[in-house]
């Protein structure tokens, strides 16, 4: 038996839904934990690319249950659109391979609006969030106003609950936020019937969980964005609102940490990031430019572009750290072909000092000067390749050097966007 979560080392987008959907042929279970539909994971199987918000990448596997933990919020309307999507391109759905947390709190028009609000008062000093409501259904929920799964399938229940925050929800917006508001009559009409929809998926998923746990299967906890967004360890306040590190695998789903063996960081083979906030190794000349053209590196979520930069290894090991990495994925290397001189960050210059632990303060990450090391690149399109000694000798020193920098073992190298374009060398459930 092996339960092993799946994290974003760098600031998201590092290729988590395309690991997790390769993982997921040997798991038994895939869990999302966290966030909401703010994270954009994208899964390539034969030429054919799936994008998925809400639910688990596991779900292009016949019959694999996949669970929305307790963790999750879920904006329902969201979630219908993306069963019905994959349903019209073929893929089954029913309350056998979606299950979700009757706990995990739901994303109301108003946590939207509030979102759209802020952002637009704040103006110069916005986070640059992705405005899907994720923030302020957070705050509800550690209010306890939240509104959640078990609630709406209640119809008394959910009337009663909306009444009694929607007047103080509505005064804030209107008042303070300057923004339109939302009516009573009007929420109770769109997600009564969500309600009717998602009823037969509603359940509770840690005991369904630990009966798989106990049943001796492998299990693949799928983490959203990225260790460097995390509300306690990232670079507040540019970050998202909830724990993104692997330890929040066991509260956002309902088991212990005694059942985790293994969590696998994912690292980009550069950095990148959306929305706004730090980023030492960021590149703003034409070497950024290519990355970000042959990445595509625009957001999955929002389609803005993505920011680009180099690989940052305080970034990585800082990870590695917060989250204890078992082993590490390296993705879209085949990016970096052609570049003649690679760069990687191994420390920073902070006026006098050299750190080598991610600063906290985000004046000291300000005034930080990435101190790199260089690699020279290879001229190879690597994309076909399926034998780690298949790599050019400068990919393979590159990979070499990831692992001797952050002191961990990369177990998955991929060097496309399609399924089958992966080198496992090692396999993470040990088979
Ligand atoms: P996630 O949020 O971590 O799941 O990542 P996204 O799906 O938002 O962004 C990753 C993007 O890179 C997607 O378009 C993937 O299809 C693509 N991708 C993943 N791995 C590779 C790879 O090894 N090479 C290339 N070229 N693209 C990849
Ligand atoms: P995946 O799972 C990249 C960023 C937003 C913004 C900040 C806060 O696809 O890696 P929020 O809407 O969460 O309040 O926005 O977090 N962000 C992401 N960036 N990938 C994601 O998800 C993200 N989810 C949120 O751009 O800077
Ligand atoms: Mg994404």
């Amino acid at each position: 038996m092996s339960n092993i979560v799946v994290v974003g080392t760098q600031w998201g987008d590092e290729g988590k839904g395309k690991v997790v959907d390769l993982l997921a042929e040997k798991a038994h279970m895939v869990i999302r934990f966290q966030g909401g539909n703010n994270a954009g994971h994208t899964m390539v199987v034969d030429g054919e690319q799936f994008i998925s918000h809400l639910i688990p990448s596991g779900i292009l596997h016949k019959d694999k249950p996949c669970v929305i933990g307790n963790g999750v919020v879920v904006d329902p309307g969201v979630l219908i659109q993306e069963i019905e999507d994959l349903r019209d391109r073929g893929i089954a759905i029913g309350p056998y391979n979606l299950l979700i947390s009757e706990n995990a709190h739901l994303i109301m028009p108003y946590h939207k609006l509030i979102d759209h609000g802020r952002e637009r008062l704040k103006g110069d000093k916005k986070i640059g969030t992705t405005g899907r409501g994720i923030g302020p259904c957070y705050e509800d929920r550690v209010t306890r106003r939240g509104i959640r799964f078990c609630d709406l399938i209640d119809p008394e229940t959910f009337k009663e609950k909306l009444s009694s925050i929607l007047g103080e929800r509505n005064f804030y917006l209107k008042e303070f936020l300057k923004s339109e508001t939302v009516a009573e009559a009007e929420i109770l009409e769109e997600y009564l019937p969500y309600a009717e929809a998602l009823r037969p998926h509603v359940t509770n998923v840690s005991v369904a969980i630990n009966q798989a746990i106990k049943a001796g299967h492998d299990i693949l906890f799928e983490g959203a964005q990225g260790t460097h967004l995390d509300i306690d360890h990232g670079t507040y306040p540019y970050v998202t609102s909830s724990n993104t590190v692997a330890g929040n695998a066991c509260c956002g789903a309902g088991v212990g940490p005694t059942q985790i063996n293994g969590v696998i960081g994912i690292v980009k083979a550069y950095t990148t990031r959306v929305g706004r906030g730090p980023f030492p190794t960021e590149l703003h000349d034409a070497t950024g430019d290519l990355i970000q053209e042959r990445g595509v590196e625009f957001g999955a979520t929002t389609g803005r572009r993505r920011r680009c930069g180099w690989l940052d290894t305080v970034v990585v090991r800082n990870a590695v750290r917060l989250n204890g990495l078992t082993a590490l994925a390296i993705t879209k290397l085949d990016v970096l072909s052609n570049i003649e001189t690679l760069k990687i960050c191994t420390a920073y210059q902070c006026k006098r000092d050299k750190l080598t632990e991610f600063p906290s303060d985000l004046k000291v990450l300000g005034a930080c000067e990435p101190i790199y090391e260089e690699l020279p690149g290879w001229p190879d399109d690597i994309t076909a390749i399926q034998d780690i000694n298949d790599l050019p000798e400068n990919a393979r020193a590159y990979v070499k050097r990831i692992e001797e920098l952050t002191e961990t073992t990369v177990q998955i190298v991929s060097v496309g966007a399609g399924r089958k374009q992966t080198i496992v060398l090692q396999d993470p459930f040990g088979r």
